[in-house]
């Protein structure tokens, strides 16, 4: 089969995981039978530095075009001006929203070889396996008011916590679904106790939950889940909630997985259903701090393109090969700088991207 894929690897170290990526999923579609064809283009800063703006409608048009969007990390310092929002940050939601993809799903399953890569014990680490639905497109991210204003007494800045019904049962039922799928329980995640947001959230979950009574749903305030996914993990299947507290709580259950460089995820528009269009990213961001120096782990990025086989192109067996090889390369020892454990191999990106697509099977 023949793929389009819009390949998007922005800033600092975008492009050095995307290339990974391309290298094992050129390695798998030769492998299998598949072709790839990769469509370039850029977003955030790189894109303010060929066309003078962040995010083109072409690269959306690009984007809406292709089969699937994937995508390495966009912003950083260089486009920070310290007066306004980092113009180049602002690539990545937009763009999302842009191609309507509001369910983020973000997979915390720790590969075996990383049991003791984390700081919290083995035993905890060997229990966890949640997915996590995060909503992409609306909230705190996107609400109207916002801004900075001078005040007699000095500058005021306010952002808008906003949500209309509609958006909160779209995301609350791809939780649903999906725990269907899965162990039939749903934890949906809010701050009922001090936001209206969350107050309406929790209703519209109590209600659909009367639509799927196969599923058990179980809310909690957001201090609360921060406390349990590193308290009790296990206990975890899938959690549903709004868009900051998902990329706030994302980032620490990426601990679970042992670095923040070994998640991957799906923007899709609700779950999956035969081919379905989405963007492909790992969660974390630009580290600058890393970038050019043939350094940084690929393995989410690469594990993000195994979903965009599974989802967007119907590559099932493809998908979890690459999974696969992923999980040997480990358990053989090999490990970026993040992940790296004494006694282990240590790789840079390149050897890393070499070495999974050389396992492909
Ligand atoms: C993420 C990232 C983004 C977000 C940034 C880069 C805008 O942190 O995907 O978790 O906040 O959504
Ligand atoms: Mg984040």
């Amino acid at each position: 089969m023949e793929f389009n894929i819009a390949l998007l690897p922005g800033d600092y170290i975008g492009p050095e995981v995307v290339a990974e990526a391309v290298k094992v999923v050129d390695a798998t579609g030769r492998r299998y039978g598949h072709r790839f064809n990769w469509h370039r283009d850029e977003i955030g800063g790189a894109s303010i530095d060929k066309y003078g703006v962040p995010l083109k409608q072409e690269v959306i048009d690009l984007c809406r075009r292709s089969d699937a969007v994937l995508f390495g990390s966009a912003g950083g310092p260089k486009w920070d001006t310290g007066e306004r929002r980092n113009p180049a940050d602002t690539a990545l939601p937009n763009l999302r929203r842009a191609l309507g993809l509001y369910a983020n799903l973000r997979v915390f399953k720790p590969s075996p070889a990383l049991v003791n890569a984390s700081t919290l014990k083995p035993e905890v680490i060997k229990t966890v396996d949640f997915i996590m639905v995060r909503e992409l497109t609306g909230s705190i991210y996107f609400g109207e008011p916002r801004g900075v204003e001078d005040t007699p007494q000095g500058k005021r800045a306010f952002n808008t916590m906003t949500y209309t019904e509609a958006e909160i049962e779209r995301i609350l039922r791809t939780g649903f679904v999906l725990a269907q799928q899965r162990s039939k329980r749903l934890l949906s995640i809010d701050k009922a106790n001090v936001l209206e947001v969350s107050v309406l959230w929790r209703q519209t979950a109590t209600r659909l939950a009367k639509e799927y009574p196969d599923v058990e749903l179980r809310h909690m305030y957001v201090d609360a889940a921060a406390m349990i996914i590193v308290r009790d993990p296990g206990s975890l299947d899938v959690i549903v909630l709004e868009n900051l507290f998902g990329d706030i709580l994302s980032d620490e259950a990426a601990v679970l997985c042992g670095s923040l460089g070994m998640v991957p995820s799906a923007s899709l528009a609700g779950l999956p259903k035969g081919k379905t269009f989405g963007l492909y990213e790992p969660i974390h961001g630009s580290d600058p701090a890393q970038a050019g120096k043939d350094a940084d782990n690929p393995l989410a990025t690469i594990l993000s393109a195994a979903l965009m086989l599974r989802y967007s192109c119907g590559l099932e067996v493809e998908a979890t090969a690459i999974e696969n090889a992923v999980n040997r390369v480990l358990e053989k020892g090999y490990r970026t700088w993040d992940i790296m454990e004494p006694g282990k191999k240590k790789m840079g990106t390149r050897e890393m991207g070499t070495l999974v697509a050389a396992e492909v099977k």
